[in-house]
Parts: structure tokens; sequence; C-alpha cells
């Protein structure tokens, strides 16, 4: 089961091929418009659709003559359908229909949340069905029990911004570039973490979260204090970030008698966040992993893994027919 995928949700151009049973990734090409957006501080959704039109051809090419494979050997083209920026998903999925209808191939629509909740199955081996997710990215901050492929129980989520978009916009207050995740962590290094006190909204029993009063604070403290070091305050606000996220899988862990969590989407690539995790795991004598670096983050291997792991469960897809959802729950993934 070779899977060909296509992965345009957001500002990412990617193209993977991967050997689904033997977890192998047979090749990967990844381009991010970030650059072409760059005056914008964010993401434009007409020019990165533009950008994905452009780069497509090439990044096809070039991943399939990386995997040394041709057409015949593809057993399938996936692309993601959904959640994301409508315009950017017509251009990927549009670009793999064509493809699937030219080969002869399945076509399988992909939610890109899915792509994310099974990275962790492709990339350690030792992890089995049931496990704890905590899905943290620029549009999602969930908890979510992944029961098995297709099968997933949202256990809570954000009530208003996603923990990465709260990284991107304080970010932008502290004039860092788009998106700015990385350049936080980068900046923190140097900070001291309890230099200022940070609120931690909706410290209660539930399992949502809440960020947007976060940025806010941030916002007045730099408004109250504009002399105020960067640094310290790109550190006090990671470490209250790490601390919010932490407290909610700990109760989640605490809920469910999870023994494996694993964390996902592009803010699992921040160390901290990470070490965080894995202490309070271990302290409940859970399992902690996350995917690679360059896994966390946007890209169409997680794409071709999920479309492919669907394939074999016999999971039901719409095909040809189906038509991109901007917004697109976890839970739904089978529709
Ligand atoms: O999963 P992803 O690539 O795209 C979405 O599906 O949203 O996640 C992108 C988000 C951005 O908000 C970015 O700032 C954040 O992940 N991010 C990070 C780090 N690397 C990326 N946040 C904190 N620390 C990082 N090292
Ligand atoms: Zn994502």
């Amino acid at each position: 089961m070779i899977i060909f995928a296509i992965e345009t949700s957001c500002d990412e151009t990617a193209a993977a091929i991967v050997d689904v049973p033997t977890r192998q990734i047979l090749a990967q090409t990844l381009t991010s418009e970030i650059l072409s957006n760059a005056p914008y501080g964010g993401v434009v959704p007409e020019l990165t659709a533009r950008a994905h039109q452009q780069h497509l051809p090439a990044i096809v090419n070039q991943t399939l003559a990386k995997s040394g494979l041709g057409w015949p050997q593809i057993n399938a083209i996936a692309a993601t359908t959904g959640p994301g920026l409508t315009t950017a998903l017509v251009i990927g999925s549009t670009f793999a229909k064509t493809l699937a209808v030219a080969t002869g191939k399945p076509f399988l629509a992909t939610n890109h949340i899915e792509g994310h909740a099974l990275t962790p199955h492709l990339t350690n081996p030792a992890l089995t069905f049931p496990y704890l997710l905590l899905l943290v990215s620029g549009g999602h901050c969930q908890l979510v029990n992944v029961n098995n492929v297709g099968d997933y129980q949202l256990l809570g989520t954000t009530v208003d911004d996603a923990v990465g978009e709260c990284f991107d916009k304080v970010g932008k207050l502290l004039g860092l570039p788009h998106p700015a995740g990385p350049a936080i962590e980068n900046l923190a290094k140097t900070g001291n973490p309890h230099a200022i006190k940070l609120p931690h909204p909706l410290k209660d029993q539930s399992l949502n979260f809440s960020f947007s009063g976060l940025k806010t604070a941030v916002r007045e403290h730099l408004l109250k204090h504009p002399d105020t070091n960067h640094a310290d305050l790109a550190a006090s606000f990671q470490h209250t970030a790490a601390e919010i996220l932490t407290y909610k899988t700990k109760r989640a862990i605490q809920q469910t008698q999870a023994t494996q969590v694993v964390a996902a989407g592009g803010v699992a690539a921040n160390l901290t966040i990470r070490a965080k995790l894995q202490q309070i795991c271990a302290e409940h004598h859970a399992t902690f992993s996350a995917p690679p670096l360059k896994l966390c983050g946007d890209n169409a291997v997680m794409i071709a893994y999920a479309a492919g792991l669907r394939h074999l469960a016999n999971l039901p897809n719409t095909g040809l027919p189906t038509a991109v959802r901007p917004r697109w729950p976890l839970s739904e993934s089978h529709i």
C-alpha cells in the first residue's frame, strides 16, 4: 500500500510518498510560503493559493523522482480536503484528483487533523491504540482519545484561540516574524521564565483550554512596561503556555487512565513544552512520545499515512466527488 499525498491546507506546499504497512517514508518535498506572505505579518489566503498552484507541478515531479518509483507502483493518490483555507485546499485536492484520474488510481480525501493525530503512530512503532493525543497547532488545541484509526473521541478543546495562534499573536506583539513559535522558543532561551507572572486561564476541572486572556495579559504588560526585557517576557509566556497544556494533560491522564500520551502539531516541536509533558507523564506512569521535529508541523507524510491506514481499514471515502471542508472536526473524519 504505497500512497502519494499532497498537502496544501495552509501555507506549506507538500508532497510525499509513504509505504504505509512498513511505515517507510519513500520521499517527501516541502516548500513553505511563509516568505511570500511575510510582508503582511500572516498568511494571505489568495497569495498562498496562487503559490500552491505555482509550486505543485515541480513538487509532485521532484517527489516521484526522489522515490525512484513510477506511477504504476503507487496504489492511491491522497490529498487534504479539510480543514484549512478553502482556496488552498481546492488547489491541492484538484491537483490530486486530476492525477488520480490520469493514472487510474483511487483518490483518498483526507482530514488534516487526522494526519496530525496518526503521525505519532507512524514514527513510534511501540505505540498502540488507544492513546491520548494532545493536538497543538496554529488552528487547534485539543485533547483526544485516539481509540483506533477513524475512531476519535474529543475530550476537550480551546474555547477561544489555539495555542499556536497565541504564540503567533504574542510574537507579533514582540515584533517577531510569522509564524512566531520557533522565534519565541529561541528568544526564551536567554530569558527568565519566572520574571513576569502571567495568568493561567480556565484552571478548572474541564479539559478545555483558553488562551486569549494570556495573549491580552502579554499585551497589557507591554503597554504598562514598554522597556520590559523581551527575552524574559518570551520565556515567561512560554512557561505559562506549557503550564496550561501540562495541567490539562495531567487531568486527562487522571480521567482516562491513559498509559500512552502523544503530542502532535506544530507546537509539539517546542522543546520546553515537550520536556514538561514528558515529566508529567512520567509522574503518572504513562509513556510520552512526539514525532521528530520536522514531522510536527504541516507535511504530506502524515496525509499519506492517515489516508493509507483508513484505506487498509476499509473506512468509507467519497473519493472524486468529495468537496473541500474548510471546517471539518476530527470526530467527523469518516464523512
Ligand atoms: O501544525 P502546524 O504546522 O499548522 C497548523 O495546522 O496550524 O502548526 C503551526 C503552528 C504555528 O502557530 C507556529 O507558530 C507553531 O505551530 N509552532 C511553534 C513552534 N514551531 C511551530 N510553537 C511553539 N514553539 C515552536 N517551536
Ligand atoms: Zn497542521
